[in-house]
C-alpha cells in the first residue's frame, strides 16, 4: 500500500514552556533522532507522520511544533482552534514547566471553544532522573493528569522511552473520540480532515479488513 494515502489527517499540537524537549521528542518520533544542541524553535514547525491506528486505517499525523518562548504566543496561538489533539509537555527536571500546565490548559480550552481539543500530558527529560535532577515527582504530576482529565506518560528523547508509546496514546484517543462522537467533523474546522474519495477506494481495494467508520463521518466517507 503506497504510504502516502491516508484515511484522516489529525492536526496535533506540542505545547509547553520553552527548552522542556517538544521538539527533540517530534525528532526522536519522526526521525529516530536525538540532538544536544538544537534549536529553539521559531514560531511553528511542521512534522508529518503516518500510523496505522486499525487494519487498513491510516492516520496522517500533520504536528505543529510551537515555540514555548512567550514572544511567540501571539503566533502560536493561532494555532489551537484547528488542533484536534495537543501533547502538554513539562520537563521533570523543572518545576517552573510543571507549574506553568494548567495555565497552558486553560489558554487552549478557553480559545478552543467550542471545538474539544483532547490531551495527553509527557513529564520529559526522566533519562536525566539518574543524576537526582528530577523536580516533579511521578505520583504529583500523575494526579494534576487526573485533575484535568488527561493521560500521564513519563518520556525521554534522549533514550527514547515512551516517545512512540506518547504520541500514539493521543492517537488512539483521537480516532476512539472520533468513533464514539466525543470528536465531530465540522466545516470550517481542520483538527480531523477525511481523504479524498479516490485515495480512499485505493485504500480500501487494498485493505485486508473493512474499516471502522466513525458515527458522524457521513459527510467524508459516505
Ligand atoms: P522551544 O522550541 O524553545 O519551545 O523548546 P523545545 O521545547 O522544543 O525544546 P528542545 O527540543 O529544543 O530541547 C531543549 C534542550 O533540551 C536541548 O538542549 C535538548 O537537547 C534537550 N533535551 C530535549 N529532550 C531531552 C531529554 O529527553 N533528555 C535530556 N537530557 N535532554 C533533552
Ligand atoms: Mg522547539
Amino acid at each position: 500500500m503506497d504510504l502516502t494515502l491516508w484515511q484522516y489527517q489529525f492536526r496535533i499540537i506540542m505545547l509547553g514552556d520553552s527548552t522542556v524537549g517538544k521538539s527533540s521528542l517530534l525528532k526522536r518520533y519522526t526521525e529516530d533522532s536525538f540532538l544536544e544542541s538544537i534549536n529553539e524553535t521559531v514560531g511553528v514547525d511542521f512534522y508529518v507522520h503516518f500510523l496505522e491506528v486499525e487494519p487498513g486505517v491510516r492516520v496522517k499525523l500533520q504536528f505543529w511544533d510551537t515555540a514555548g518562548q512567550e514572544r511567540f504566543r501571539s503566533v502560536t496561538r493561532s494555532y489551537y482552534r484547528n488542533s484536534v489533539g495537543a501533547l502538554l509537555v513539562f520537563d521533570v527536571t523543572s518545576r517552573a514547566s510543571f507549574e506553568h500546565i494548567k495555565e497552558w490548559h486553560v489558554e487552549v480550552c478557553e480559545r478552543v471553544q467550542p471545538h474539544k481539543v483532547l490531551f495527553v500530558l509527557v513529564g520529559q527529560k526522566v533519562d536525566r532522573d539518574a543524576h537526582q535532577e528530577r523536580a516533579v515527582s511521578r505520583e504529583e504530576a500523575g494526579k494534576l493528569a487526573g485533575q484535568l482529565g488527561m493521560p500521564y506518560l513519563e518520556a525521554s528523547a534522549k533514550t527514547g522511552q515512551n516517545v512512540r508509546e506518547a504520541f500514539e496514546l493521543l492517537t488512539r484517543r483521537v480516532y476512539q473520540g472520533l468513533l464514539s462522537g466525543e470528536i465531530e467533523l465540522q466545516e470550517g474546522w481542520d483538527g480531523v480532515k477525511c481523504a479524498a474519495p479516490q485515495a480512499l477506494r485505493l485504500q480500501r481495494s487494498s485493505a485486508s479488513q473493512p474499516s471502522t467508520t466513525p458515527k458522524n463521518n457521513k459527510k467524508c466517507c459516505g
